[in-house]
């Protein structure tokens, strides 16, 4: 239908995408054999076959195990290569991508082995890419503050730090000083939250680690306050359709609350979290929605335009999408 080719054509920006999580299962398997990594699965049927989540966790699990694979700097610049290419395609224009350099150092692999090659494709690629290095909230604040270490002499590298993996049990506050660090060295700051947790996470990320962009957030609709004040503050939620789905954070597409969160105001993206978990990268995600829930081409307008207000890009660069 016509609204469909308008919404595939639109420009767009990704600003939720872990690079980690765009690692189909093909490349999962070339880099296993190319670097000897020895997998739990047998084969792309049978690792796809594990894609059957419950909940964050139950993905969280799958998804260190693919990245394990990782070792050379190559790898992570075919993996990332991969991403743009198929971002490319769907019209993104400008992707702004969460790498998470624990989930390879706590392995061995260098830092500088894994933001070189991430950078290095970013730097090649088709679209205009920048790097948001996320910190895992299931590890320890010191952890977190090692990390933000290792990136100093990278800091060209990257526009931003971010929050996450587990995050019941792991709020924002327990890195309230690693964020305070990050804002000192002028980086910009996001965090998931209101994902899994509560909206009191949203509120904390909002207060303690004064983050510019709130990843998830489908949560703050259940407190009517905060719901209020997202939309007087603009602040951008980057949803993620497909992986609140697979996820089970909603049971199906059409009880998305996507629509009741642009009815109410707020400035909503939509993006691919995992692509190549979930099921789809930003097309497919953006298809997804419009198929389940009354939108229109308002509505798709908004979302696309949202992507590009909310993005860390300079005022006249942005100005070229508005
Ligand atoms: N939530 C938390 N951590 C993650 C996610 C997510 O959606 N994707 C990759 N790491
Ligand atoms: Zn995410």
């Amino acid at each position: 239908e016509q609204l469909r080719g308008i919404v595939r054509g639109m420009p767009k920006a990704e600003l939720h995408i872990h690079i980690e999580g765009s690692l189909e299962p093909e490349l999962i398997f070339e880099l296993a054999q190319r670097n000897a990594v020895q997998l739990a699965y047998q084969s792309v049927e049978e690792l796809r076959a594990a894609y059957a989540f419950t909940d964050l966790q139950s993905f969280l699990d799958v998804y260190y195990a693919g990245a394990s694979v990782l070792l050379h700097e190559q790898d992570f610049y075919d993996m990332t290569m991969a991403y743009l290419r198929r971002a490319a395609a769907d019209n993104v224009r400008h992707a702004e991508i969460f790498f998470d350099p624990q989930t390879h150092t706590g392995r061995g692999v260098p830092f500088e082995t894994v933001i070189n090659g991430i950078h290095r494709a970013c730097a090649e690629g088709p679209i205009s890419a920048t790097l948001i290095m996320c910190f895992l909230r299931h590890l320890s604040e010191e952890a977190a503050l090692q990390t933000l270490e290792m990136a100093r002499p990278h800091l060209d590298k990257i526009i931003g730090v971010g929050l996450d993996s587990s995050e019941v049990g792991h709020p924002p506050e327990k890195f309230a000083r690693v964020f305070a660090q990050a804002r000192e060295l002028g980086l910009h700051l996001v965090a998931h939250a209101g994902e899994e947790g509560p909206p009191a996470y949203i509120h904390s990320a909002l207060d303690v680690l004064h983050v510019e962009r709130i990843d998830h957030g489908v949560r703050a609709i259940e407190d009517a306050e905060l719901t209020a004040r997202l939309a007087r503050e603009q602040m951008a939620l980057t949803v993620c359709p497909l992986s609140n789905i697979k996820l089970c954070v909603f049971g199906r597409m059409d009880e998305h609350n996507l629509l009741r969160l642009l009815d109410a105001g707020l400035a909503v993206t939509i993006n691919s979290d995992d692509p190549a978990y979930f099921g789809g990268y930003m097309n497919a995600n953006f298809e997804a929605a419009f198929d389940a829930l009354p939108l229109g081409l308002s509505h798709a307008q908004r979302l696309a335009r949202n992507s590009f207000a909310a993005a860390f890009l300079d005022d006249a660069t942005k100005q070229r999408y508005l």
